[in-house]
């Protein structure tokens, strides 16, 4: 089965870059939303990529046009009747997408195939609360979606060959590279990601290095795009901690464990870029260390900010 037609669920961060890489692919695209405004401001973020794109010489202003020519906004689900796959990117709970995938196969055809971007949560547990299990998939993509290459294509025992190989077909039609894995919490990548993000957060905590030290540590010493702590902020703490506790819940392994402060942080409103303070402060360009970071007793002579 070739999927020409896209539907995508929910155009947050997630939502709105693979409706995006979607529609970039030559793929006609409906991104559903709760509300007019929701949409507007999930449209808007496509907008703005690609603009930032045309500023760059990345994307012509033709391909532009084309590509949001291409991407139909819509607050009805009847709307994904024809798709041949809709991916949800809605919130990470387990009762929000279940309800997202009711209302969606109550309109979508019976062969198309439903997908979740989950990051963490058991696709097992929303296929089988739909109609269609052998018919469902993961489709994990990565922030920033439209720069990042890689997806996750996450089968349950139930997944039909034929569906997982149209999944795999599709990422790559996407310009991306897929890789396979099976439904086990956290899949590949934050299997391996989540612990390493967790431990510089512990790191910090312990004094070993300030949040600049220990981000160059890892950007200049093992050559990653973003130290942990940067790469967090982007991610968004609460993103992190929820990701965390399903894991933790999952393997009750202490490296999965959200340490206490990145739960703090969380609480007090510190979530990374999308609050506008995390790790850093996106108040000031270029972002510097938080301010209450410094100031922590715990965190040692290293905490206060500056090599
Ligand atoms: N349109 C088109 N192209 C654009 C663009 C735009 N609006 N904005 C940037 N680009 C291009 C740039 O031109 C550049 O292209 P080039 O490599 O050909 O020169 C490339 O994209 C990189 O852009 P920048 O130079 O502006 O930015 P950086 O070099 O700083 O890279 C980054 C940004 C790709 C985000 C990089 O820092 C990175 O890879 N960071 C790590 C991100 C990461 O790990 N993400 C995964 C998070 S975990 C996750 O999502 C899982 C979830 O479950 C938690």
């Amino acid at each position: 089965m070739e999927i020409r037609r896209v539907g995508v669920v929910g155009c947050g961060l997630m939502g709105s870059g693979i409706a995006q890489v979607a529609a970039q692919a030559g793929l006609t695209t409906v991104v559903l939303e709760a509300s007019p405004a929701l949409l507007e401001a999930g449209l808007g973020r496509i907008r703005k990529f690609l603009d930032g794109g045309v500023a760059k010489g990345k994307v012509t202003p033709a391909d532009r046009d084309a590509v949001l020519h291409r991407i139909t906004g819509a607050t009805d689900a009847a709307e994904v009747r024809d798709c041949d796959v809709v991916i949800e990117a809605v919130t990470e709970s387990l009762k929000v997408k279940r309800d997202v995938f009711a209302l969606v196969q109550s309109h979508l055809k019976p062969e198309g195939i439903l997908a979740s971007n989950t990051s963490s949560l058991s696709i097992t547990e929303m296929a089988a609360a739909t109609a269609r299990p052998g018919r469902f998939l993961g489709l994990h993509f990565f922030n920033p979606v439209p720069l990042m290459k890689l997806v996750e294509v996450v089968r349950t025992l139930q997944t039909e060959a034929g569906v997982e190989e149209a999944g795999v077909a599709f990422v790559r039609k996407l310009g991306k590279t897929p890789i396979r894995t099976s439904d086990r919490t956290g899949f590949i990548v934050n299997r391996l990601l989540v612990p390493y993000i967790l431990d510089a957060i512990r790191a910090f905590e312990e004094g070993v290095g300030s949040v600049r030290d220990i981000d160059h540590g890892m950007t200049l010493g093992c050559g990653y795009p973003m130290g942990p702590l940067t790469l967090n902020d982007l991610v968004g703490l609460d993103t992190t901690l929820s990701i965390a506790e399903i894991m933790f819940d999952e393997f009750k392994e202490k490296r999965f464990a959200p340490p206490a402060l990145m739960k703090r942080m969380v609480t007090a409103g510190f979530l990374g870029r999308k609050s506008g303070r995390g790790f850093y402060d996106y108040s000031v360009e270029p972002p510097r260390p938080n301010d209450f970071l410094a100031g922590r007793p715990d965190a040692g002579p290293a905490g206060r900010g500056e090599a």
